[in-house]
């Protein structure tokens, strides 16, 4: 195994682990606000310190960008860690078992290592650039959908920015028309992982930070499917505004959501 891929596994289950506890334990979750409709738990900045620490011991050259410590830098900018140490904290907090830990590696830039662990299914995406992505050892492939018809489209609501409500509801109109149906599953991380498993064709959402998609990008990619912005560039790795699916598919989906992009939406 990469030797970098064999820490951020450790890293994630040790972190997925501790959620898991806590999971049980809903009276041990603290739950505070860091903005509007955006909180946080002692068990994210818990399963971070965790990560950190793994990380640290192996690497302690290496910078890390992590969701709730932001950028530490390392003697070694070049190789970047970029964490999410629990995606779906919405969900943790309601207690709807649907979460994850991300965990990717940048080195100059690009993603060569990535890990997303589902704790309440004991699943783990991994990816290595030019290896492929695997769920538990299996190898992914992703959907084979030709078009959007008959379609399942992953998405996630812009909560933290509602001034993009009006052309997001508008693109959601314009291919519900087209799919089948949608899915709101409320971990990024774990939708991309879900476009590498074709456990849904396609995926969009508005307004991502690094450490949501970083590792999600990479497994993505690595099952065969296609990740970029909303015009087909690679703004995403700026904006966040992000689509992913197979390659049919994300064609389909940027012709349809064409003429429904505001001008901060072709970023
Ligand atoms: C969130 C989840 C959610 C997505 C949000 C993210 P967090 O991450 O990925 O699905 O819709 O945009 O911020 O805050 O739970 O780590
Ligand atoms: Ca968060
Ligand atoms: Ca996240
Ligand atoms: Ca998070």
């Amino acid at each position: 195994m990469h030797p970098m891929l064999t820490i951020a596994v450790r890293a994630a289950r040790k972190a997925g682990n501790l959620i898991a506890k806590n999971y049980e334990t809903p009276d041990a979750v603290e739950a505070s606000q860091k903005g509007s409709n955006d909180f946080v738990t002692n068990v994210d900045k818990e399963a971070e310190r965790l990560i950190i620490e793994i990380i640290r011991k192996s690497y302690p050259q290496h910078t890390i960008v992590a969701e709730e410590s932001g950028e530490l830098a390392g003697t070694e900018q070049d190789v970047q860690w970029v964490i999410d140490p629990l995606d779906g904290t919405s969900n943790f907090i309601k207690r709807l078992p649907h979460f994850s830990v991300s965990i990717a590696v940048r080195v100059k830039g690009r993603t060569e290592v990535a890990v997303v662990y589902d704790p309440m299914r004991n699943e783990l995406f991994t990816a290595v650039r030019g290896q492929g992505a695997q769920l538990n050892g299996y190898r992914l492939r992703g959907s084979n959908a030709r078009d959007l018809d008959g379609t399942i489209l992953a998405t996630g609501f812009p909560f933290k920015l509602k001034q993009h409500a009006t052309p997001y509801i508008n693109i959601v109109a314009k291919l519900f028309t087209q799919c089948a149906d949608f899915r709101r599953t409320g971990s990024a991380a774990l939708d991309l992982a879900y476009v590498a498993a074709g456990r849904v064709d396609g995926f969009f959402e508005i307004g991502l930070k690094p450490w949501d998609f970083a590792a999600g990008e990479l497994i993505a990619r690595e099952s065969g499917s296609l990740v970029c912005d909303f015009t087909g560039g690679h703004n995403h790795l700026t904006s966040g505004n992000i689509v992913a699916g197979n390659p049919r598919v994300v064609k389909a989906m940027l012709a349809t959501m064409r003429d429904e992009l505001s001008e901060a939406l072709k970023r």
